[in-house]
């Protein structure tokens, strides 16, 4: 059966207190509502209908750059989930199949959860819903899921309905639902905001299908799946909630972690099987690290690339672009941006390297710039095979530096050198035979001169 998702993230977020849209906010190194797309990718659905309303051209946007070819409704005015569902009405007209409804703040709800869901409304359940625990007393936020003697759904009452609190035992309502397309729609179509907040509530279709003789059903799935983000602790704790099952899932996938606290991973990352990763180091989005890698302390990735058995840090700084190849050694204090580090080479303290394609087994020497920004334009910098940089040297993009070559120490380099050539740029050295003596002598004569002159004032 072909599957659409209904993404909901029009709400305004207020208690985030921010001028950024609720699900724009990054949870493990990317915005929110990439979490609840990446559960959305796991059914493989045909169509993905993002509901926009609060910050709508950014939230499409970044939604976009995520999941290109989502298809985007707009709620012009928040009234109720309901409401927001049948916003997507008219990008859904022509399918068929069944269609699953999930909310942008909520980032844990496990692929296996939804193919639960799935598979009941295969079972020939004509809306399934998602329930989940709470202790006694908790969750008053939640809406109630009232069930028959067969532990079927009869409705959802929702807080500030006169019957919530006497369900205080029943299954709390996660929000998620699965439908008919077809079933969805005419069921909403009923749905009206004769409530306590005024909103058409999506949970409603619970009793309108019973009042239809359609069969529903409840799966159920731990609490912490369903944990959504409404304020900013919230978010704290949902990136607590990610980091701990991210860094014992690289555990058992054989990455060691020396201090496992320490070390922040993205939605993203992958790292391969015996990489070493000691404590302290952040991984932004986007970032691979091959098997065998060794990952020293403070070290800041984002977008790039680490091979299989280089070694990187302490304090190395890998930006977007970043594509370190086999057995590279990148030292500290090093920062790279855009650039590929082939096989075997080295680049071992303090340097900046951006724009740059350094070529295998090439060593750069402490210190090295690469002056590829001139202020509007950014150039190139190629490093040839083998090639010896010298320490502190700056080379003045766009240049190449041949296969074999030698810059010298301190140099200046602005003009391309050729394979195997040796360059020095930078000013002829002089020595004054004696002269470094007498100066010293002029100079603590001076600051004897001065400290006597003092005592003489005093007196
Ligand atoms: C909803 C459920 C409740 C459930 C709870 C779980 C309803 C009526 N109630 O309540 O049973 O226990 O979620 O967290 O559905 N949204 C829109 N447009 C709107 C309103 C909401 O896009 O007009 C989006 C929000 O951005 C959010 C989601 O829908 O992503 C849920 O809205 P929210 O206001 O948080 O619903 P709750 O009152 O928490
Ligand atoms: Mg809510």
């Amino acid at each position: 059966m072909p599957i659409s998702v209904i993404l909901l993230a029009a709400g305004k977020g207020t208690r985030m207190n921010s001028d950024l849209p609720k699900v724009l906010h990054p949870l493990a190194g990317v915005p929110l509502l990439a979490h609840a797309l990446d559960a959305a990718r796991s059914i493989e659905p045909e169509r993905v209908v993002l509901v926009t309303g609060h910050g709508a051209d950014a939230v499409a946007a970044a939604a976009e750059a995520i999941e290109p070819g989502i298809l985007v409704a707009t709620q012009a005015r928040q009234l109720g989930t309901g409401h927001a569902v049948l916003q997507a009405e008219p990008a859904l007209a022509d399918f068929e199949g069944d269609v699953v409804v999930l909310y942008g703040d909520t980032p844990f709800i496990r692929p296996e959860t939804l193919k639960h869901m799935l598979a009941a409304r295969a079972g020939g359940a004509e809306v399934v819903v998602l329930g989940f625990d709470v202790g006694a007393g908790a969750g008053a936020c939640y809406g109630r899921i009232a069930c028959d003697g067969a532990g079927r759904p009869e409705r959802i009452v929702e807080p500030g309905d006169p019957d919530h609190a006497r369900l205080g035992a029943a299954p709390a309502n996660s929000g998620v639902v699965v439908a008919d397309r077809s079933v969805l729609f005419s069921l909403l179509g009923a749905v009206s905001p004769d409530n306590a907040k005024g909103e058409y509530y999506l949970t409603d279709i619970v009793g309108l299908a019973r009042d239809r003789d359609l069969a529903t059903a409840m799966i159920s799935c731990p609490e912490a799946e369903t944990l959504g983000v409404n304020s900013r602790a919230d978010l704290a704790a949902a990136e607590a909630t990610f980091q701990a099952a991210a860094r014992q899932a690289a555990m058992e996938n054989g990455v060691t972690l020396v201090d496992p606290a320490t070390v922040w991973f993205a939605q993203d990352t992958v790292v391969g099987r015996d990489v070493v990763i000691e404590p302290n180091v952040y991984f932004a989005a986007g970032v691979t690290v091959e098997s065998g890698a060794l990952i020293h302390s403070f070290c800041h990735f984002a977008d790039c690339h680490i091979s299989r058995g280089a070694e990187v840090g302490p304090y190395a700084r890998l930006r977007p672009g970043a594509e370190i190849a086999e057995d590279v050694k990148i030292g500290n204090f090093v920062e790279v941006k855009n650039a590929i580090i082939d096989e075997g080479a080295k680049v071992n303290h303090f340097s900046y390297i951006g724009d740059a394609h350094v070529g295998n087994r090439a060593n750069v020497g402490a210190g090295t710039i690469v002056c590829n920004y001139d202020g509007v334009f950014k150039h190139r910098t190629e490093i040839g095979a083998r090639a010896f940089i010298g320490s502190n040297s700056s080379l003045v993009a766009p240049v190449t530096i041949g296969r074999d070559a030698i810059v010298a120490a301190g140099s200046v380099i602005t003009e391309d050198v050729p394979a195997e050539g040796l360059a020095i740029g930078r000013a002829r050295q002089a020595v004054k035979a004696g002269l470094g003596l007498r100066i010293m002598q002029r100079l603590r004569a001076a600051k004897a001169a001065r400290a006597a002159k003092a005592v003489k004032a005093n007196a």
